[in-house]
């Protein structure tokens, strides 16, 4: 009796597991992988769907976290509360109040460096969940490139034609 009991005991917990999986609650994040360049910005994206929120956006609770657990931003009932935000974010995260109403909750990151690249947690807590890692990537700019840029063979040849007919005249 006992056994049987505890059998379906088990089949229950089975079955709320199930249940809590499908709505989200344990389901693997989603991972997503993001490239910037020193000095210019990276969105991290993180969103429910549009018909979740409908006018329950009050209801949402959004943490972005930085794989050091380091406080990057929160959007807590649909504002913007960066208190205790890690120093090393200030004055750089951007998120889109306009973007909420239809359940995107990214945030940008501005002057990037080198040691930005790292992952980003999103969790977005409440009817619906979501759990998105961004991997970013860090690459030098666009100035160091440009710098490095050699000049196209068309370029030395025109150079080269003026200067022959400079020398000539
Ligand atoms: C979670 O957010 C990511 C990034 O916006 C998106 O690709 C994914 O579809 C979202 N998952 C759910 C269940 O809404
Ligand atoms: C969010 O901001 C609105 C408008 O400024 C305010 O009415 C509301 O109380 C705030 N909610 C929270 C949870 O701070
Ligand atoms: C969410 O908002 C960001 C910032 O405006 C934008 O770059 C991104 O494309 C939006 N994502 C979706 C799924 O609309």
């Amino acid at each position: 009796m006992f056994y049987h009991k505890s059998l379906i005991q088990q089949g229950w917990y089975i079955i709320s597991v199930l249940l809590l999986d499908f709505t989200g609650a344990f389901s693997d994040p989603v991972r997503v992988t993001v490239k910037g360049f020193v000095g210019e910005s990276a969105v991290f994206p993180c969103s429910i769907p549009d018909s979740e929120i409908q006018d329950k956006i009050e209801k949402f609770n959004v943490h972005w976290r930085d794989n050091e657990d380091k406080l990057v931003c929160d959007i807590i009932a649909s504002n913007r509360t960066c208190t205790d935000q890690d120093p090393k974010y200030k004055f750089r995260v951007e998120t889109f109040p306009d973007e909420y109403k239809k359940g995107n909750f990214s945030i940008k990151l501005n002057s990037l460096q080198k040691t930005d690249a790292r992952e980003y947690i999103c969790h977005i807590t409440g009817p619906s969940q979501n759990h998105t890692i961004t991997e970013l990537h860090v690459e030098d700019g666009q100035h160091g490139r440009g710098n490095h840029r050699k000049p196209s063979s068309t370029m030395l040849f025109i150079s080269f034609f003026l200067i022959a007919i400079l020398m000539l005249s």
